[in-house]
C-alpha cells in the first residue's frame, strides 16, 4: 500500500505539478496527521481516540433530515476565500485563529473559520433570484489555529442554518426549534441539552446607558462573553474602564429579565412544546462581532462540554460585506460535530453495528465464475449491498468472511448434474437453506 498511496500522490494530476516533489525526510512524518486534523475510519475503529466516519455520516444524515423537514435547502462555497472577507467583521478572536498565507497570484487568502460571512457575501450576490425569507444550510469543514483541546480541534464540520429576510422574533424562534430538533434527531433529550438565549441589543442597550464611546461596544461584548473563563479581578477592570462594573453586569445577567423580542421567541416555542428547552441567560453574549438581536448556544445539562451550538441574529452584515448594495436581515447558528461526538459518546447515543451487505456471493470451482460474477451484478443492479471475495479463497474461508462482516445471506451458483444453474441461498440468521433459480433470487430474498 505504501507504493500505491506514493503513486496516486505524485501522479494524481490535481492542479499544476510541482517541478520536483516535496522531499520525504521521514516516513513517520508523512504518515501522520497534523496536529488538530483528523482521519475518519470505518467501524470498527481500531482504538479508542480514533474517529469514526460511520458516526459522521450518522451526524449529518440527521443534520440533512432535520433541515429538510424544516424546508431548508443545501448550499456551499469555497473552502478558500479571500483573506479580507473574515477580517471584516469576524472578529478578533477568529482572525488570530485563521490559517491564512498568500497564494502564488499574490493574494491574501485564508481557510473559512467559519460559513457565515462567506453565505453573507453569496446571499448579497444571488438574493434576488430567490424568494424571501431564504432558508439554507450547509455542512462545511472549517479551520481556525486554535490551542488543540478537548472540543477544539483544527478543522471542524460545523451544520449552519440561516434564514434571510425577515426581521421578525418567528424567524428567530424557527431557527431555535431547528437546533432544538436537529439535536432530538440524535437521541438527545431535554435532560441532555439546554438552548441558553439572550441578546446582543439588551446588552447594546446596557452599554449605550454606560458608555457613549461606541468604538469600545465590541470590546465590551468580549469581556462579557469571556466572563466565565477570565480572572474576576481582569474583567472587572476592563468593565470599570467602559463605565460598567463586574458587579453591574453580574446583577443584569442574574435578573435575566427577557426583552420583548425574547419572549416573543420563547412563547413561540411554548406554543411548540419546546419550552423546556430554552432558558434565558444572559451569561451568553458571542463572541463574534456581527451579531445584533438575539444569540443563542446550546450546551449539554450537565456542564461537561464545551458549547454544542451557537448562533443569532447579523441584520448588518449583508450590507457590510456587499459595500452597502444589499440591505437584508439574516440569522442562523453553528452546530460542530467535534463536541457533538464527545456527547453522544458520553451518552451511549452513539449508532450500533454497521450493517453488513445482503449478500456475500460464495465463488467455488472456477467454471462457475462467469456466472458468480453475473449473479453479483444482478443484485447490485437491484439495489442490494453484494460483496464476494475478489481473490482466490477456500470455501470455508469465504463462509467465515461473510459471517465475519455480517451479511445476510450466502448465494452461491451451482450446477446440477444436467449443467442447470441454480443458487444456493442461505440465510445466516436461521441457518436455513433454499435451491432456487438464478432468476427467483432477487424473489425470494424481498420475500424475506
Ligand atoms: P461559533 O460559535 O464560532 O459560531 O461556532 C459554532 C460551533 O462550532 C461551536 O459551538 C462549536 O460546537 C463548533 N466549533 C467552533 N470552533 C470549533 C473548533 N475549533 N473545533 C471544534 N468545534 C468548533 C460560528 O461559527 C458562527 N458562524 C455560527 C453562525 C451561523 N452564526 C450565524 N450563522
Amino acid at each position: 500500500s505504501a507504493r500505491r498511496s506514493g503513486e496516486s500522490f505524485h501522479s494524481a494530476g490535481f492542479g499544476p505539478r510541482l517541478a520536483r516533489p516535496p522531499p520525504v525526510t521521514s516516513t513517520r512524518r508523512c504518515m501522520q496527521a497534523l496536529p488538530g486534523f483528523r482521519d475518519f475510519l470505518p467501524e470498527p475503529l481500531p482504538h479508542r481516540d480514533a474517529w469514526s466516519a460511520d458516526v459522521r455520516r450518522h451526524i449529518f444524515n440527521a443534520w440533512r433530515d432535520t433541515a429538510r423537514r424544516y424546508g431548508f435547502r443545501e448550499y456551499d462555497g469555497p473552502p478558500l476565500e479571500p483573506l479580507e472577507l473574515f477580517t471584516l467583521k469576524s472578529g478578533e478572536e477568529i482572525v488570530q485563529q485563521l490559517f491564512n498565507f498568500e497564494d502564488k497570484g499574490g493574494r491574501a487568502v485564508a481557510l473559512r473559520p467559519e460559513m457565515t460571512p462567506t453565505l453573507a457575501r453569496l446571499v448579497a450576490g444571488v438574493e434576488r433570484h430567490y424568494r424571501k425569507p431564504i432558508r439554507w444550510f450547509a455542512i462545511p469543514q472549517l479551520f481556525r489555529y486554535e490551542k488543540q483541546q478537548k472540543g477544539r480541534l483544527r478543522e471542524h464540520f460545523q451544520f449552519n442554518a440561516d434564514i434571510f429576510g425577515e426581521p421578525g422574533p418567528g424567524a428567530d424562534a424557527e431557527l431555535v426549534a431547528l437546533l432544538i430538533d436537529s439535536l432530538r434527531a440524535l437521541g438527545l433529550t431535554r435532560e441532555d441539552f439546554v438552548i441558553r438565549l439572550s441578546s446582543r441589543r439588551a446588552w447594546q442597550d446596557f452599554f449605550r446607558a454606560r458608555c457613549q464611546d461606541s468604538s469600545r461596544e465590541y470590546a465590551f461584548y468580549q469581556a462579557v462573553d469571556k466572563l466565565e473563563r477570565e480572572k474576576p479581578e481582569t474583567t472587572d477592570s476592563l468593565l470599570r474602564d467602559l463605565g460598567s462594573s463586574l458587579a453591574d453586569v453580574r446583577a443584569f445577567i442574574e435578573a435575566g429579565q427577557p426583552t420583548g423580542e425574547l419572549q416573543a421567541i420563547l412563547d413561540n416555542l411554548a406554543a411548540r412544546g419546546l419550552a423546556d428547552f430554552v432558558k434565558i441567560d444572559y451569561g451568553v453574549i458571542r463572541g463574534l462581532a456581527y451579531y445584533t438581536g438575539a444569540v443563542f448556544e446550546a450546551f449539554d445539562r450537565k456542564g461537561e462540554f464545551r458549547a454544542i451550538a451557537g448562533g443569532g441574529r447579523y441584520d448588518q452584515l449583508v450590507k457590510l460585506v456587499s459595500g452597502g448594495k444589499v440591505d437584508l436581515p439574516g440569522l442562523g447558528f453553528g452546530m460542530g460535530d467535534v463536541v457533538l461526538a464527545e456527547l453522544l459518546k458520553a451518552r451511549g447515543l452513539l449508532p450500533g453495528v454497521v450493517p453488513g451487505p445482503d449478500v456475500f456471493v460464495l465463488f467455488e470451482s472456477p467454471e462457475l465464475t462467469a456466472d458468480s460474477l453475473r449473479l453479483v451484478q444482478q443484485l447490485r443492479e437491484a439495489g442490494r449491498a453484494v460483496e464476494y471475495p475478489l481473490g482466490p479463497l477456500k470455501g470455508d474461508k469465504q463462509f467465515k468472511r461473510a459471517l465475519e462482516l455480517g451479511a445476510r445471506w450466502t448465494a452461491r451458483v451451482e450446477s446440477d448434474p444436467q449443467g442447470v444453474r441454480q443458487v444456493r441461498l442461505k440465510n445466516l440468521s436461521t441457518r436455513a437453506e433454499q435451491v432456487v433459480g438464478p432468476d427467483a433470487v432477487l424473489q425470494q430474498l424481498a420475500g424475506e
